[in-house]
Order: C-alpha cells, then structure tokens, then sequence
C-alpha cells in the first residue's frame, strides 16, 4: 500500500492510485480523466475545496494534495510507456527478420542479342545499312545463284531443311528450304540496287546438324557485302581486322587463312587470338592459340555475272560469321546449348555488368 497522506480523502485515492500500473490503455485514459481531469477529476475537485480551508490548514493540505498529484502523474506516465513498449514488442513480434527479402528482378540482353548489335553497331560506324531476308528461301538464292554446282552435296536432303510447299508467285521456280546461311540475302541486296552496296546482315539460319556442346540447328549469322568499283582483298583485310580490334581488343592478332567457298574466290578463314589463352594455347583453343570467327573472301566472279553485274568493272568481298560462337568466345561460355537454355543463372551471370562486355 502506498505510502498515506495524513488525510482520510485523500488517503480513499491511494488504491487507485496502486491499480494504476494493472490498466489496459482505455482505461488508463479514463481514469487519468477521472483523477486529474480539469472538469471533473476528484484531485481538481478537492484543490477547489483549499480555499475554504483556515491559512495553516491550506498550506498542509495543499502539499499533500500537490504530492499526491506528483504521484498519480508519474504512475499514469509509466503506465503510458509500458503499455507503448508493449505494443511494439508485440508488432515486431510478427516480423521474421530472418526471412530473405523480395527480389527485385532486373531483365538483361541475352548474350546473343547483345552480340548481334555490337557486331552490328561497328559496322555501321563504318557506314554499312543493315540488310535483312526471308528465312525460306528457294534454293536458287541459297544455292544455285551463289555458285553452288548443282549437285554439290550441301543440297542434299540430308544436309539441309527442305519444305513440301512451292515458292510463291513471282519467285524464280526451286525447292523451298529453310535457308542454311546468310548469304542468300547477298543475291537480294546485289539485286535490289546498283552498287555502291555496303550491308551487313543479321539473321537466323538453319541447318540439319544434331544439337551439340558446339552445333544448333538453329542459330545466328551476320552476313556482310561490299561491292563497288576498285574494291581489292585489302579493303576485305582492313575491315576485318579493324573490326577484330574494335569487338576484341584494340592489340588482338588476327591472321587469314585459305579456305574455300563456292561464292567467293580467293576465300579465307579469318582467326583472332584465343580470348582465353591470348595465344599461348589451352583448351578451348585446341592449344593452337587461336579461334576461328568467320569466312570471307572477294565475291566470285559467277556470283556478280548471276545478279547481272559486269566483273571486269565491279569487285567485292563478303564475310559470313556466327555471333552464337561469337558469344562462346567473348563470354568463355564451354556449350553452346547454354545460350538456348534460358537458365536464369547463367542469363544473369553473362548479362550482369562487369562481366567482359557486358557492361553497356
Ligand atoms: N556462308 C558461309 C557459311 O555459312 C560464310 C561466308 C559468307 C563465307 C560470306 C564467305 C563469304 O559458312
């Protein structure tokens, strides 16, 4: 029991007084109301009854009065705090700070996209436009018009995608087959307009090939053509190997090798220093210290006679080059069929920046 006041009262408050730490909040507001209210609280009512009282009586009773209000005072505010700190305990209670937080997902260029417009984007800074074709084509563009003999073992059946549909009106009469490279779209593009013609191409392409750590039967090539007037393998070197030093690195060694394609003559292979090894050989590279990118070589002379250019005064060179291998190489990626899984780990890993080129 508190400590008394001297006057009975006064002293009839002292159990409210000790109930005050038990209230819940409505109550606490209600009985701070009740006691020190300015209305109608029993504290204010008895400070009322003080100046009835004689001088000596006043000053006794009005400290008791005065002390007991200190009391209730204090008693109401402790009450106040513990019941708040109560509250947040309980709140926090239902929190699992433990619990991992919601992700926030950040969509990224494949890898192969993103290789595409770069490949795209260098030469267009050199002034190529961007040419594009169907994916059926008839034979005739994809084989016979890019000097293709006529039993060459590419048009086989087993080697490539033929359709049991003929072409449509207007084009020249063939099997439809889905086109197994970009370079049907050379004969378009030389047969659309006059030189001066500069494009590159970029396109899906389609093979009868088995998926595996190295082929798709479905995947990415850019093409690229320029025929003008007085265009030599030179033009074909500088381009290529400035392209290899702007996509690469400004220092990447390059070399040519002879090669052969039906539409170009003389035709290479063009090879940049292994990305991984930079050329002192390891496993990717085969420990030849380089990697293949692409085939080129100055467009033949029956290529230019079949879209009716004349040879003796027009020259040109071409390139074919695969931007999923691209990708292998430029990301260290060991199985194509990586780029095809839509693995969100390994998207995420090659499409973050700060990995090697995927920054922008
Ligand atoms: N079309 C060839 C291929 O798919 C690549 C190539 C294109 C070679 C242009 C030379 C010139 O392998």
């Amino acid at each position: 029991m508190p400590e008394p006041t001297g006057y009975s009262d006064l002293d009839a408050l002292l159990p409210r007084l000790d109930a005050v730490p038990a209230l819940a909040a409505d109550a606490l507001d209600a009985e701070r109301t009740a006691v020190l209210g300015r209305k109608s609280g029993v504290l204010t009512a008895a400070l009322k009854t003080l100046a009835s009282l004689p001088v000596k009586e006043r000053k006794r009773y009005g400290a008791a009065l005065n002390r007991l209000k200190e009391r209730f005072e204090a008693a109401f505010q402790a009450r106040a705090e513990a019941i708040e700190t109560e509250r947040r305990r309980r709140e926090g209670a239902g929190i699992d700070l433990t619990m991992p937080g919601r992700r926030h997902w950040v969509g990224a260029e494949h890898p192969v996209t993103k290789v595409v417009d770069e490949i795209v984007g260098i030469f267009r800074e050199l002034g190529f436009a961007v040419a594009t074709g169907p994916e059926v084509e008839t034979d005739w563009y994809n084989f016979l018009a890019l000097n293709f003999p006529a039993d060459h073992p590419a048009m086989d059946m087993h080697d490539t995608l033929y359709l049991d549909a003929p072409p449509a009106d207007g084009e020249p009469s063939g099997r439809l087959l889905l086109r197994t490279h970009t370079s049907p779209v050379q004969i378009r593009t030389m047969l659309a307009a006059p030189p001066p013609v500069r494009v590159v191409i970029p396109g899906m392409v389609y093979r009868n090939d088995a998926m595996d750590a190295s082929h798709l039967p479905a995947f990415s090539q850019i093409e690229g053509l320029a025929v003008d007037e007085g265009i030599s393998f030179v033009d074909l070197k500088a381009t290529l190997t400035h392209f290899a030093h702007r996509f690469f690195s400004p220092g990447t060694r390059t070399r040519f090798r002879p090669s052969f394609f039906p539409f170009t003559e003389p035709s290479a292979e063009m090879d940049v220093e292994c990305q991984l090894c930079h050329g002192s050989g390891c496993p990717a590279c085969k420990g030849t210290g380089w990697m293949e990118i692409l085939g080129c070589g100055m467009v033949h002379e029956a290529v230019l006679e079949n879209v009716q250019l004349d040879p003796e005064r027009y020259t040109g060179w071409a390139f074919g080059m695969g931007p999923h291998r691209i990708a292998l190489l430029r990301y260290g990626v060991p199985d194509i069929r990586l780029l095809l899984g839509g693995d969100m780990r390994f998207l995420e890993a090659v499409g973050r920046p700060g990995v090697a080129g995927g920054g922008e």
